[in-house]
């Protein structure tokens, strides 16, 4: 049984509580928030202890590992109290805003990688599971061509956006990632993207992207993301190679559709955002770290995946000021 404690209770946090509390082979201990009353708020609806002071739970012999869903620019900070602790670290995405701190972190924990794990959860997805076996048994030849189309319902909190980074760093990052996953290594990025939404454009920031990444086999995969959407959280992939295609698709409320003499269609909407989009692959990321642990294994994503995603979103925040294409080293 691996004992968990869970470092900011927003939004994610929320999601791990639940997922450790479901998973048979992890206890959920401790919930830590500076914020008064938020720790308590969700520790007492999944039976653990609260802390305002996160150093609390690096000390307690409790616990054996950490989650640490904090706003992004503590991550670093925390990865390595954590990992200076004895704690082994499932560490939200991204694991920084910047490549040199990412850099500072790895040279902090060095010898102990093999004890952080970084939360690309749609790696662990299961229909993005099953296209990559199908990819790697060679269902569709040699990849040539990529697109993930990943758009949000609504547009996340102003404080929360403040703070995230950008489009690129934010949202962007799990696409980045995911084009690595199935392609290998990137050479290339060319980003274009504009703020339609107001309160955006006043951050600084744009709400609605392209970007196309170039692999080193000649691939190209092609990301459109937008942080708002009509039709609800909008997750696809489509790969595409000689031998045909291969495309998830979203998931709904209901997988039945009406046919009438006004037409066809499926009446249930997409499933409404990541919560419940991606609840099954939060839980196998939970499950893979557990097993990781307990192994003495390196998890996967690591800390040097969360480095190659967020070395693309800076080339891509680079591409959409010179509108030039960015080769990355
Ligand atoms: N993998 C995913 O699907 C996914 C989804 C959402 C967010 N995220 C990532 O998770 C992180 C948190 O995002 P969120 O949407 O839950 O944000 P949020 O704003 O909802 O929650 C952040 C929480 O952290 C607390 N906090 C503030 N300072 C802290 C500190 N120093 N130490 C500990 N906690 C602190 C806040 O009080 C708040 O409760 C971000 O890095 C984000 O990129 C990942």
């Amino acid at each position: 049984m691996l004992r968990l404690a869970v470092i900011g209770a927003g939004r994610i946090g929320q999601v791990h509580a639940r997922t450790i509390s479901d998973h048979p082979g992890a206890q959920l201990v401790a919930i830590a928030d500076p914020v008064p009353g938020a720790a308590a708020a969700v520790a007492d609806a999944f039976g653990a202890r609260a802390a305002e002071r996160v150093a609390d739970v690096y000390h307690d012999d409790a616990v054996d590992a950490v989650v640490i869903c904090s706003p992004t620019p503590c991550h670093v900070d925390q990865i390595i109290a954590s990992v200076a602790a004895g704690k082994a670290v499932l560490t939200e995405k991204p694991v920084d805003l910047s490549v040199a701190r990412v850099d500072e972190c790895l040279a902090a924990i060095a010898g102990s990688e093999h004890r952080v794990m970084v939360g690309f959860n749609r790696r662990f997805d299961p229909g993005v599971r099953e296209l990559k076996a199908r990819v790697d048994a060679g269902e569709v030849g040699e990849l040539r061509q990529v697109t993930i189309v990943s758009r949000d319902p609504a547009a996340a909190p102003a404080p929360y956006l403040v703070s995230s980074g950008g489009i690129f760093k934010d949202m962007t990052i799990h696409d980045f990632d995911m084009a690595r996953f199935l392609l290998g290594d990137i050479v290339e990025v060319s980003a274009t993207g504009h703020a339609f939404i107001d309160d955006i454009r006043g951050i600084g920031d744009i709400d609605t992207c392209s970007v196309t990444l170039s692999s080193a086999s000649g691939a190209t995969a092609t990301i459109l993301n937008s942080r708002v959407c009509a039709a609800g959280y909008d997750q696809r992939i489509e790969v595409f190679g000689p031998k045909g295609a291969l495309e998830t698709t979203n998931l709904r409320s209901t997988g039945v559709r009406f046919s009438g003499a006004s037409g066809t269609e499926t009446a249930g909407s997409y499933l409404p955002f990541f919560l419940e989009r991606y609840a099954a692959a939060y839980s196998a990321e939970l499950d893979h770290f557990i097993t990781s642990v307990e192994a003495g294994t390196a998890p996967s994503p690591s800390v040097l995946d969360g480095r190659a995603a967020l070395v693309i979103a800076e080339a891509a925040g680079q591409s959409l000021s010179s509108r030039q294409m960015v080769p990355l080293a």
